[in-house]
């Protein structure tokens, strides 16, 4: 189903400190498991969320980089950590920061893939702000969205090598 297309309303959404949003996922990332903390703070049912797409909460402020790093490092079996700006269903949005991880059977296939999202400081949010407005105007400057995406993963590869540091190493010091 085509994610929902509600205009973002600027507004934040926050939950408790002591809470984790989790969600399970199929191989695809067809959300087969959401907590309740998932339904309270995206304002889903959870009935509204297993079966979907978990792009259901993509925000259209994320750089779709940002993703691709994150399919291509889960699928090749490794764990990451991301900051990531959801929506909501009624348009507001709700900053996380995600550890993701594939799920293994006994062979060491994988059979799916697992999120908990606690909340994230402030300071590494206003950073990632600019970066990711940065890298989505990459993105938006190229005709091919392909073209863009890897215009905006070449850029971001940029920052890391400034800094002398690998994506989790980053992100894990903001
Ligand atoms: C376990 C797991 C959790 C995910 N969590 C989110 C999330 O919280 N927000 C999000 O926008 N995408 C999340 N994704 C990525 C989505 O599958 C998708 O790649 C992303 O929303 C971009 O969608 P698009 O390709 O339609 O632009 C997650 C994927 C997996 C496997």
């Amino acid at each position: 189903m085509a994610r929902p297309t509600v205009p973002p309303t600027g507004r934040e959404r926050t939950w408790p400190d002591n809470k984790i949003i989790v969600s399970k996922t199929d191989k695809k990332g067809i959300i087969t498991y959401a907590n309740k903390v998932f339904c309270d703070v995206a304002l889903y049912n959870e009935s509204e969320l297993v079966g979907q797409n978990h792009n259901i909460i993509r925000h259209p402020d994320m750089p779709r980089c940002v993703f691709k790093l994150l399919w291509d490092t889960i699928e090749a079996g490794n764990e990451i950590f991301a900051y990531v700006v959801n929506q909501a269903k009624n348009g507001d949005h709700y900053w996380v920061l995600a550890h993701v991880t594939p799920t293994f059977d006994d062979n060491m296939n994988i059979i799916g893939y697992h999120s908990s999202r606690r909340v994230p400081r402030r300071e590494p949010i206003e950073l990632l702000k600019t970066v990711y407005a940065d890298l989505l105007a990459i993105e938006k400057s190229h005709e091919s969205p392909k073209q863009g995406m890897l215009a905006a993963e070449a850029k971001l590869m940029e920052i890391l090598n400034a800094k002398g540091m690998e994506y989790d190493e980053f992100i894990l010091s903001l």
